[in-house]
């Protein structure tokens, strides 16, 4: 394709060709047989990628859109929202923001953490009734305990609704919703799922509806209930963005082929291997065992140029990303996640090692 660079930056990310073709479709009308046809076989492909009977919500908005319909739903009056980094500080002031009380949990970017922090941030706050939580923190590649901190919450918590966000983890390491007990848990589009920007998936428990029909001013576009009404007829309240819900038919049917399995383990290989490398040439910016499997973030200590490094990578016709907000130029991160595969990270870190002559 001409002037395009291949994307090893943390989403937006490469898209199949065939799912690229589907957004030039002719429209149907969003209450068509059609249409609930189409929605109708994608809910269950999602639902066998995430090992969840829970409903799923196709949302026309980025995860940020799903950021505020968790907390807006499920949040009755508090929660406390753990920050370890750029997209978890964007969750506690998006509770904030629609007037909820957020208790920071301050965790040094760079870590990830695990359930003693929640416990005990949790025992020290008993009126909160929820909790705000990034699974791969993409600004440092810090990917937490997801598994270790809803096991506890179960048990210690049983009445506090857990709300995670996997904008960039989802589709791309195993979640298994059910299992894990989350009340929603939500992605973008256009990171591990591989699809164009603009949309966004999140998967609600039964309990988390429950309780949203208890909330007040829960708003409109977001409201779950409107989601769960319409839901029932694969039909969405909203006009939805067509053209993604025929790309995102086509990608759930890619990822099933190639196999769950085989794609949680594909991100591990990518990931394995851009460590290597990172720790060969560099160090790794985030805390050891809680790396991300589907990006790294990398501390620059050889003072690399970024920019001149992504000029030369461009005529390559390949870009990676440099370090998040504070962190530009003292980090920055190689994105591992969606359709690449280990070809296409052993050509990046190939150019890089020609260009910086490693
Ligand atoms: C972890 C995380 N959360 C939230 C967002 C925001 O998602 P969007 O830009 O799709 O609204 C991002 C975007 O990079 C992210 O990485």
């Amino acid at each position: 394709m001409a002037d395009h660079k291949k994307l090893f930056i943390p989403g937006p990310t490469e898209v199949a060709p065939e799912v690229l073709a589907e957004l030039s479709r002719p429209m149907i009308g969003h209450r068509f047989p059609e249409c609930s046809a189409l929605i109708g076989s994608i809910i269950p492909l999602v639902q066998e990628m995430l090992y969840t009977k829970n409903m799923i919500f196709l949302s026309t908005s980025s995860g940020t859109g799903l950021m505020e319909a968790a907390v807006r739903n499920c949040v009755r009056k508090s929660c406390v929202s753990f920050i370890n980094g750029a997209f978890s500080k964007r969750f506690c002031q998006i509770a904030g923001a629609n007037g909820k009380q957020a208790v920071a949990v301050d965790i040094p970017w760079g870590n990830g953490f695990s359930a003693e922090i929640v416990d005990e941030a949790l025992a020290a706050n008993k009126d909160v009734d929820a909790i705000t939580m990034v699974h791969n923190e993409t600004s440092t590649a810090a990917m937490s305990d997801l598994s270790g901190i809803c096991e506890m919450m179960r048990e210690q918590y049983p009445d506090v609704s857990i709300l995670v966000d996997s904008v960039s983890g989802m589709a791309g390491v195993k979640i298994e919703v059910d299992k894990l007990g989350v009340d929603v848990i939500l992605a973008s589009g256009q990171k591990a799922l591989a699809l164009p920007p603009g949309f966004g998936v999140a998967a609600i428990s039964e309990r988390a509806l429950e309780k949203a029909r208890t909330i007040e001013n829960r708003g409109f576009y977001f409201d779950f209930l409107a989601v769960e009404k319409t839901y029932a007829k694969n039909q969405t309240h909203i006009t939805p963005s067509i053209p993604h819900l025929y790309a995102m038919k086509k990608q759930m049917e890619l990822i099933i082929e190639e196999g769950l399995e085989n794609r949680w383990n594909r991100h591990k290989q990518m990931a394995g291997r851009v460590r290597a490398w990172a720790e060969q040439n560099y160090k790794i910016f985030t805390q050891e065992g809680y790396r991300s499997e589907t990006l790294t973030c990398i501390e620059n200590t050889r003072g690399t140029d970024i920019s001149a490094l992504n000029k030369e990578l461009a005529k390559r016709e390949m870009v990676i990303s440099n370090g998040y907000g504070d962190l530009k130029d003292k980090t920055f991160r190689i994105a591992h996640m969606g359709q690449l595969t280990m070809a296409d990270i052993d050509q990046v870190l190939g150019a890089i090692d020609e260009i910086l002559g490693f």
